[in-house]
């Protein structure tokens, strides 16, 4: 189908008070050239039970369409003696086959270990203050708790559950920027990945902060004008870190006869170096730690750009890109692991709402918090274990190829005899782009 976009005259107004019906109608005759296949890819996609597409329709402003991706499982994830079916929802052909292949790997060798070391969740509010420094100080001990008790509407529940505010500090940073100040905050929020309980803390401790700055009598004019930046939790977060690890003893680590487990060992260890030294390779080597993490996160409506922003900021800490996975051999044991920021929920948000995230959950027991960034990681690692092991071993094309064939059939529209016919032949041969399409056209003429 070949568009021709229609030349935009002026920017509409009030378009998100239309019907949906009226925004599809707008976009057809704007962008679509009004081309009714158009409009029935993006009806093609609508659900038929009304409420549930009514559903989705809420979830965002201006939805026209709902998008899909593949859902998969990863079955036989052994984690600290557990066994765990993991959902994925990922586009990637060959993720979850790698990571059911890991685990696999790893079941046999006495499974995965997981281990959450803190859960600590931070937020800031930024602000301006022209001004003695001492005087700020005391202002803020003797507001602090001021601060604390204002929050106590917002907090009671969190607290009830075990969580609510951990600390609170005045940050100074007048060194990086003038007048700059935070005040700094760590949240505990339980089994919720926290945003919005963060957030509300915060703004309600910028409008105390600000109150309390106009009402200070031995503040001068100047330091009363505190001035509110910004009030905002940070998805950095060092300290809500989850361990994953695997080990084995060396010679038990290859499942191909014709490579020794202390050569397989040398070679992923070196690979592994690679990427603690070389930021190039180190991005690579994190991306595939990360098709493993994110299909995870989406799978159970958790927040992939925040995970993916604090899983990479982590990676830079010490001021250099590097990977977040390590190797080593030890007294003939060879250890793989990571440790890892991950900021997830398992209550609020898309959880209950979403019915394929609440299965999702499901499946996985209901897991808390915690559950949920151990078996989280765990999909990471596994998924860097099989990269790697296929980069410094088969190469990643042979796998790759072998689960891309599919889409390459599917974008060729060949029919199921077809397919099988294929599948059959490239058993034994190997799969490129041009020499499957050849091969087609030799089986259609
Ligand atoms: C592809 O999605 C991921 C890999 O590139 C990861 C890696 O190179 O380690 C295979």
């Amino acid at each position: 189908m070949l568009l021709k976009t229609t030349k935009m005259t002026k920017p509409v107004n009030g378009f998100s008070k239309l019907s949906k019906q009226q925004k599809i109608d707008w976009l057809a005759e704007k962008y679509l050239s009004n081309t009714p296949e158009a409009v029935a890819v993006l009806q093609n996609y609508w659900n038929t039970d009304e409420s549930l597409q009514k559903l989705h329709d809420e979830f965002i402003e201006n939805t026209i369409s709902n998008y899909y991706l593949p859902f998969g499982i990863a079955p036989n994830f052994k984690i600290n003696d557990r066994l765990y079916a993991i959902p994925m929802a990922i586009e990637e052909s060959s993720v979850v086959a790698a990571a059911s292949k890991a685990a696999k790997f790893w079941g046999e060798r006495g499974g995965f270990k997981a281990e959450v070391l803190n859960m600590t969740k931070i937020g800031q509010v930024h602000f301006m203050f022209k001004g003695r420094k001492e005087n700020l100080h005391r202002f803020f001990e003797e507001n602090r708790q001021k601060l604390i008790d204002a929050v106590a509407p917002i907090t009671r529940n969190m607290e009830k559950r075990g969580g609510g505010i951990l600390d609170l500090e005045l940050i100074d940073k007048t060194s990086d920027l003038d007048n700059y100040y935070q005040l700094f905050a760590k949240f505990d929020t339980r089994d919720s990945m926290g945003a919005n309980f963060i957030n509300s803390c915060l703004e309600k401790f910028a409008e105390v902060l600000r109150n309390q700055a106009r009402a200070t009598d031995y503040f001068s004019e100047e330091e009363k004008q505190l001035e509110i930046v910004m009030s905002i939790l940070s998805n950095y977060v060092p300290e809500c870190i989850v361990r994953a690890e695997v080990s084995c003893p060396v010679d038990q680590l290859s499942d191909n006869p014709e490579i020794q487990g202390k050569d397989f060992a040398e070679k992923f260890i070196q690979a592994i170096k690679i990427a603690e030294i070389e930021p190039y390779r180190a991005v690579t080597h994190n991306k595939g730690i990360m098709n493993g993490i994110d299909a995870v996160v989406l799978a159970t409506g958790n927040d992939f750009r925040a995970v993916e922003a604090g899983i990479h900021a982590y990676a830079s800490r010490n001021g250099q890109y590097t990977s977040l996975t390590h190797a080593k051999v030890e007294n003939d044991i060879f250890h793989f692991w990571m440790e890892i920021p991950l900021a997830l929920g398992t209550v609020g948000g898309l959880t209950s709402l979403h019915p394929l995230v609440k299965l999702a959950l499901n499946m996985l027991q209901d897991p808390s918090a915690e559950e949920l960034m151990k078996i989280t990681a765990v999909a990471g690692l596994a998924q860097n274990f099989a990269a790697v092991k296929s980069l410094t071993t088969t190469g990643i094309q042979q796998g790759h190829m072998k689960m891309h064939l599919m889409n390459i059939l599917n974008q060729q529209q060949a029919t199921e005899e077809e397919k099988q016919q294929m599948i059959t032949y490239f058993t034994k041969n190997t799969i490129t782009h041009s020499g499957v399409i050849e091969q087609l056209e030799r089986i259609r003429s």
